[in-house]
């Protein structure tokens, strides 16, 4: 993997392009029950390696995608913030969605909110998007909150095309936010 670069910081937090020493906490965070609750499965070695693969691709493809999260206080790799586009039809896409994902002993402390903060205004102001939408199934409270901290607006609801629909998890929400950059 590049060196690190696209780099945001914020008050705590760094956001940067992955390097080697994310992947096994990377890894080790995809095979937590508690943190993979509201995705169909957690991922094994292999699978998270696959999506490490997907995530480098989307930046090169795009030239944005999902930022590693690095607290500037220990140095660790604590998760990630940043930028996909949806490879599902629905009727809100094409759009650019904006995603997290942190470990457990993290959470509780506002860096989602901090690292998703200062996607939006990259987005808007250096990436010149028009709109950025996030969503997450209904039950994931904790992911719905941060959509709400960081000024997102509910847009609907609606069913996950990639989850069977007999599974809690298909049922999603929708939120957005517009450009207030002119
Ligand atoms: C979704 C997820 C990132 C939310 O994490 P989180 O820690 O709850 O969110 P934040 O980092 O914004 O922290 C907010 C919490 O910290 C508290 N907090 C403490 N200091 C804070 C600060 N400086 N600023 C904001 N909040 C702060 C808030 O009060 C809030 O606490 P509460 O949950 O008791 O209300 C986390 O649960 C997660 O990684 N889940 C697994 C992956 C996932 O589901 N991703 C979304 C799928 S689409």
């Amino acid at each position: 993997m590049k060196t690190p670069s696209h780099i945001l910081t914020t008050e705590r937090l760094i956001l940067r392009n992955w390097i080697d020493t994310d992947t096994s906490a990377f890894i080790a965070m995809n095979k937590d029950y508690e943190v993979m609750k509201f995705f169909p499965k957690t991922l094994t070695d292999s699978e998270t390696l696959e999506l490490l693969e997907r995530i480098k691709l989307h930046f090169e493809k795009n030239s944005f995608g999902l930022f590693a999260v690095e607290s500037k206080s220990t140095k660790q790799f604590i998760g990630f913030t940043g930028f996909s586009i949806p490879t599902f039809n629905a009727f809100f896409t094409p759009c650019v969605e904006i995603g997290w994902r942190y470990k457990k002993e993290v959470w509780g402390q506002g860096f989602a909110t901090e690292a998703a903060l200062a996607c939006l205004r990259y987005g808007f102001e250096t990436l010149g998007f028009d709109k950025i939408v996030s969503f997450t199934s209904s039950v994931n409270k904790k992911s719905e909150d941060v959509m709400k901290r960081i000024g997102m607006k509910f847009k609907a609801n609606f069913e996950h095309p990639k989850i069977e629909t007999t599974n809690i998890l298909c049922k999603h929400i929708l939120y957005e936010i517009h450009s207030t950059v002119k």
